[in-house]
């Protein structure tokens, strides 16, 4: 059976990367986190004193642009692709509410989205992909064969994401994270370059009220629909 493109976007948090592991291992097709393409250059950013609460160098990031490398290497024992920088994995590092406070800023600078979006685009040149992230089904994969657009409310995800933070040992508080999901919401939404908006095609789960299992049901219908057509 020929392999398909499956794009999923979604607010912070929504789930998607959850989703697109359990397909991408069902389906035996490659998972990529865009997301964490973005996280990379964030985190290259404020180690190289680029941005922070007070200012984001936006031409001396771009002066460094083509010295950064983001790459993946599967995991096996985790059973999905970490994130390197320049050779180093930095998957721990990219997860943290630092990183999250600075990401969005960084993917509304044009130049940053095409160089990720190139190699987005070259990793899923031969379909077989899962690709999650705000842009994959308007922008990197158009003509993706299915579009999920993934919601649920602002308490949910900032919850699901709090208690991630918490079980990796972060001191966070419940009323950052929600602020940092509600925040990245709105510069998401309404940057001018490939904000993120749910593609015409795209099918809308809200997921509030399902569980991992119910969802991925549901998911997997919908797949085996386009791959059975
Ligand atoms: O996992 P979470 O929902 O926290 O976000 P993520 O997928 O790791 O993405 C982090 C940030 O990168 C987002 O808030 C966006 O600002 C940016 N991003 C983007 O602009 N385009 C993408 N395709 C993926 C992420």
């Amino acid at each position: 059976m020929s392999k398909i493109t499956i794009a999923i976007d979604g607010y912070s948090s929504t789930g998607k990367s959850t989703v697109a592991k359990q397909l991408a291992k069902h389906l035996g097709y490659v998972y990529v986190d865009s997301g964490a393409m973005y996280r990379a250059v964030t985190y290259f950013a404020m180690e190289h004193g680029l941005i922070d609460e007070n200012h984001f160098d936006v031409e001396g990031l771009l002066d460094k642009l083509s010295e950064i490398k983001v790459s993946f290497k599967f995991n096996a024992a985790l059973g999905f692709a970490e994130v390197y920088l320049n050779g180093v994995n930095i998957e721990k590092e990219i997860r943290t509410l630092e990183v999250s406070r600075f990401v969005s800023q960084v993917a509304t600078v044009p130049q940053v989205r095409a160089q990720l979006v190139q190699h987005q685009k070259q990793m899923g040149a031969e379909k077989g992909v899962v690709m999650d992230g705000r842009d994959i089904g308007t922008v990197v994969f158009p003509d993706a064969e299915l579009k999920l657009f993934m919601t649920a409310s602002a308490e949910t995800r900032a919850l699901r994401r709090y208690s991630e933070l918490l079980e990796r040992g972060d001191d966070v508080s419940f009323e950052a994270v929600l602020k940092n999901v509600e925040e990245r919401d709105y510069i998401d939404s309404h940057r001018k370059d490939s904000p993120l908006i749910k593609a015409k095609d795209a099918i809308e789960i809200d997921n509030s009220n399902l569980s991992l299992e119910e969802q991925f049901d549901e998911i997997k219908k919908l797949v085996n629909k386009v791959l059975h057509a």
